[in-house]
């Protein structure tokens, strides 16, 4: 979809309209959908978004949006947006946009989606991810209550309330005509986005005494339907204000009339969007008051829901930072694990490895990007294996002792859920006498169609329990992993990528010598690892 931005799609400062932009989104997301179902879509939720770059009168929006996954009767679409400037030939992202869609018939129950295929390697890599989304997606709400209860804020006793927060209330009534409804009359969820946008931005307005920006949306989850007559009771709120951004609350809630009197108020959706006040000519806002009790609940809240954006976006934009390691906390957890899990399979999703040595059962490959050098060692085992006894095995850390000659000793530091957790290893260092220790994440994955493969992840973080000591080198590892496919029957292919980053390029050349430009040096290091791979086969 390619829209240029045009008077009626901007503010007064000529910068593309928030609500126009969900809109936009969503109509795109949507025919993606139906195009897959064949059928009437309706947006069950919407992940966070976060916008990079201001879109401006006069430019062009270019909206890709593709299907993911389809799942039972809901699918994830990913919609790639940006900008380009006709004048400059500039191209500049705008966001990532992930909504879930569920088809309806015509007598609006849920539809069964028909299978998704995916062909290319990086539509496969978006299919893995979209299952480990859903999970978050699913436990969002639970996650940020958790989050929120655990939270503590200190009120300082010189706050001083720089007005009364009822003064940033809104409340505005919208009526769903037959334009904001596909042709079932079920309103659009970009279309109640817009309306919440439209509410958010006079709230963050009236607190800044101008206009403020959007930065971002939380989930959203649209819990029921409205349509064509249905009144939209939109109403939005300042939580919390920061230095230079806020966060406004909007609940959305429909109701029509029945028999001559108001029906029932059905409650369709709760949002929370940021803004950023820059635009606006204030410099910082001063600090925020809140008015007792659900005031004071809803600051906590925000700040909480501040912490978890701040943590997401460190974590999402970690993959070429030089700090191998993040902190471990509970506001962090989701992302931590859902990174380790999409790391591994955006490297195990790429196309242009290449090999540079191999055995009868073992294939070395590496590939440099960015300057990030990252290698991948796949075993073929001769005999028949099952890939879910090699799961077993690889996602269990203290197994490892038994396998990889260098492993000397594993300890768990934290359980996170089942399928997550983190742990010490000590291993032998091949340089020096004093032993590696890595403090690990660890998440395993066990595939949820056929064409999945297993996954175990790893990448370092820092955790209390475990700070550095003298007797060890700690070691950090940014993105390793296996990934377990099970081809035809019982023809298990075991794959092992490790992603170094700039700093560690010299110690694993060094390190792991068949990286080195010798014939001779790649076979060494084949062979090293076919020990160990046959330490591994062993085991079965
Ligand atoms: C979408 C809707 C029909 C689902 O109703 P339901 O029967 O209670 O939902 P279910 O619990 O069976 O979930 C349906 C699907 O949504 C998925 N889902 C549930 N909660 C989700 C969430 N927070 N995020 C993403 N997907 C979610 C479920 O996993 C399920 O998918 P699957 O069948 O592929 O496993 C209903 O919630 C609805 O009408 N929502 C409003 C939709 C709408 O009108 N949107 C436009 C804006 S007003």
């Amino acid at each position: 979809m390619n829209q240029v931005i045009q008077s009626s799609h901007v503010n007064q400062y000529n910068i593309l309209d928030g609500g126009q932009l969900l809109k936009w989104v969503d109509t795109c997301a949507c025919l993606s959908a139906e195009r897959l179902a064949g059928y009437p879509c309706v947006t069950v939720s919407v992940d966070d978004l976060h916008f990079e770059n201001e879109v401006k009168l006069g430019q062009v929006l270019n909206l890709k949006a593709q299907v993911n996954r389809a799942f039972t009767t809901s699918m994830e679409v990913g919609v790639k947006v940006s900008f380009e400037s006709l004048t400059t030939q500039e191209i500049k992202p705008v966001c990532d946009a992930f909504i879930t869609f569920v088809a309806l018939d015509n007598n609006g129950k849920k539809v069964k989606l028909p299978p998704f295929l995916c062909q290319k390697p990086d539509e496969k890599t978006c299919f893995a991810l979209a299952n480990e989304r859903r999970k978050v997606r699913i436990t969002h709400a639970n996650t940020v209550k958790q989050l929120i209860a655990d939270y503590e804020i200190n009120f300082k006793k010189d706050y001083f309330l720089i007005k009364n927060e009822s003064t940033q209330l809104v409340e505005s009534v919208e009526l769903v005509l037959p334009p904001h409804a596909n042709h079932h009359g079920n309103t659009f969820g970009g279309q109640v986005m817009a309306w919440m946008e439209n509410v958010a931005s006079i709230s963050a307005g009236r607190l800044c005494h101008g206009l403020a920006t959007l930065r971002s949306v939380d989930m959203v989850y649209f819990r029921g339907p409205s349509t064509v007559g249905d009144r939209i009771v939109l109403t939005s709120i300042v939580n919390n204000s920061f230095e230079t951004s806020l966060e406004v609350g909007v609940r959305v809630e429909a109701y029509r009339y029945e028999n001559g009197k108001i029906g029932e108020r059905r409650h369709i959706n709760s949002a929370f969007l940021s803004y950023d006040i820059t635009s606006s000519g204030v410099k910082q806002l001063p600090p925020f008051l809140p008015e007792p009790k659900d005031g004071m609940r809803r600051q906590k809240e925000a700040a909480a829901r501040r912490k978890i954006r701040l943590d997401r976006r460190y974590i999402l934009s970690l993959q070429r930072n030089d700090r191998l390691s993040v902190a471990w906390s509970r506001t962090n957890a989701m992302y931590l694990c859902y990174g380790n899990i999409t790391a591994l399979s955006r490297i195990a999703g790429k196309s242009d490895w290449t090999v540079a040595a191999s055995t009868t059962s073992v294939t070395l490959c590496t590939r440099e990007q960015d300057g990030v050098l990252s290698f991948c060692v796949t075993l073929k085992p001769q005999t028949e294996l099952c890939a879910s006894d090699v799961f077993d095995v690889l996602k269990n850390p203290f197994k490892r002792v038994e396998w990889d000659p260098l492993t000397l000793s594993c300890d768990e530091v934290k359980r996170i859920g089942d399928e997550d957790g983190i742990y010490h290893t000590v291993m032998k260092s091949q340089t020096s006498e004093v032993p590696n220790d890595f403090v690990l994440l660890v998440s395993d994955r066990r595939p949820a169609t056929d064409s999945d493969p297993y996954k175990v992840a790893f990448r370092s973080v820092t955790h209390d329990r475990v700070p550095q000591t003298t007797g060890f080198s700690r070691t950090e590892v940014a993105c390793a992993g296996f990934v377990i496919r099970q081809d035809c029957g019982t023809c298990t292919e075991i794959s092992y990528y490790n992603e170094t980053n700039p700093k560690l390029v010299s110690y694993v050349t060094c390190d792991l010598a068949g990286l080195g430009n010798t014939e001779n040096q790649n076979l060494i290091f084949c062979s090293k690892i076919s020990t160990t791979c046959g330490i591994f086969l062993t085991l079965f």
